[in-house]
C-alpha cells in the first residue's frame, strides 16, 4: 500500500517484520490515519468498523495494532483469547478521555430511561456502562434501531451524535466531546478550499464542527472515504479529516488529486508507530493491551450489539 522511499535499513526492518509475523501467526492491522510506512507492512488498513470487524473474526494469535489505544482495547474486548500488542503505548485519544464511568453512571441516573449510545472512541470501562456502540459508519444505523420514543444519551462525541441523530431523525442528549484535531477545521477553510477547487467533492468526517459538516458533499466515516474517492468520477477531492488519509489516497488513486481542508488535522497520537516499534513489539511482546474481564464482558456486549446491526 502507502510507501515510504524504501532503503537497506527499511528492507531488513521488513524482512525482520515478516519473520517475526509468521513466526508468532500475527496479523498487523492499521487504522488509515498511520503513517504510509506502517499501512504499507499492514496485512489489513481501514476506520474503526473494519478493524473491529477483522479484529472479531481473525485467528491469528497475535494483534498488532496499529492505531490508538481504544481500537487495541476493542480488539482485545472482542477477542479475548488473543494477545494484542499496541506498539507505542503513549497513542491515546483525547476524545475517549473526556468521559469516564462514573461520570457516565451520574448522567443514567438523571436520565433513566434513556438508551446509552458510546461511540467507540471511548474506554472499555466507558463501554461497559453502555447499552450499544457506534462508529462514524454506523451511527445512523445504530440510532435507527432504538425502540422509537426512547430518549438517547450519544457519548462523548458531540458533532457525530448530532449529525447521526439529524439523518436518524432522532433527538439526542449529547455528551460534550469532541475531537481536538477535527475541531480544528474551520468552516472558513472549506470554503477557501471550495473557492480555489470549485469542481471538487467535499468530504468530511462527522466529527467536524456541523457549520463544517453542512458545507459537505459527503460526511463519512474514513473507510466510506477511501471507498468514495475510488469510484467517484470527480477528480478533486477536498478532504476534511485527519491529514494521514490522504497519503493513502494520493498513492490508490493516482490520476485524482486530494486537497487537505486544513493543514492544521493532524492527530500527534496516530503519529507514534513506525516500522521499528512494529517489530520491537512483535519481538518482545509489548506493550500487551488487557482489559479487566468483568469490564470487558459488559463492553462486549455493547460492541456485539453494533456489530449485529450491519
Ligand atoms: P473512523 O472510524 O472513521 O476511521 O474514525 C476514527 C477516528 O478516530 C476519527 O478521528
Ligand atoms: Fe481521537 Fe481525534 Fe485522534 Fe481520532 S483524530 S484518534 S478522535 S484525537
Amino acid at each position: 500500500m502507502t510507501q515510504r522511499a524504501s532503503n537497506g535499513n527499511d528492507d531488513q526492518l521488513l524482512a525482520k517484520i515478516d519473520r517475526l509475523r509468521r513466526e508468532r501467526r500475527a496479523v498487523i492491522l492499521a487504522h488509515n490515519y498511520q503513517l504510509g510506512e506502517v499501512q504499507q507492512v499492514a496485512d489489513f488498513c481501514g476506520d474503526s468498523l473494519d478493524l473491529s470487524r477483522k479484529a472479531a473474526a481473525t485467528d491469528a494469535e497475535v494483534i498488532v495494532f496499529c492505531g490508538v489505544h481504544f481500537m487495541a482495547e476493542t480488539a482485545a474486548i472482542l477477542s479475548p483469547q488473543k494477545t494484542v500488542l499496541l506498539p507505542d503505548p503513549r497513542s491515546g485519544c483525547p476524545m475517549a478521555d473526556m468521559v469516564d464511568a462514573e461520570s457516565l453512571r451520574r448522567a443514567r441516573a438523571e436520565h433513566p430511561d434513556a438508551v446509552v449510545v458510546t461511540y467507540v472512541n471511548s474506554t472499555a470501562a466507558v463501554k461497559a456502562e453502555s447499552d450499544i456502540c457506534c462508529t462514524s459508519a454506523n451511527a445512523v444505523q445504530v440510532l435507527e434501531s432504538i425502540e422509537p420514543g426512547r430518549p438517547v444519551l450519544f457519548v462523548p462525541d458531540q458533532y457525530l451524535g448530532t449529525h447521526a441523530g439529524r439523518l436518524a431523525g432522532r433527538e439526542i442528549i449529547p455528551w460534550p466531546g469532541y475531537c481536538p484535531t477535527h475541531r480544528r477545521i474551520r468552516a472558513a477553510d472549506v470554503q477557501q478550499a471550495r473557492a480555489a477547487h470549485p469542481c471538487a467533492e467535499v468530504l468530511v468526517h462527522p466529527e467536524c464542527r456541523p457549520e463544517v459538516t453542512e458545507l459537505a458533499d459527503g460526511v463519512l466515516s474514513t473507510g466510506q472515504m477511501i471507498r468514495r474517492v475510488a469510484q467517484s468520477d470527480a477528480d478533486t477531492f477536498i478532504i476534511g479529516t485527519e491529514l494521514g488519509i490522504i497519503h493513502r489516497m494520493r498513492v490508490e488513486n493516482p490520476g485524482k488529486h486530494f486537497v487537505p481542508a486544513s493543514e492544521q488535522a493532524i492527530c500527534p497520537n496516530m503519529k507514534w508507530n513506525n516500522l521499528e516499534k512494529i517489530a520491537r513489539a512483535l519481538e518482545s511482546n509489548e506493550t500487551v493491551v488487557r482489559v479487566e474481564p468483568e469490564i470487558a464482558a459488559r463492553a462486549r456486549r455493547a460492541l456485539e450489539r453494533m456489530l449485529e446491526i450491519k
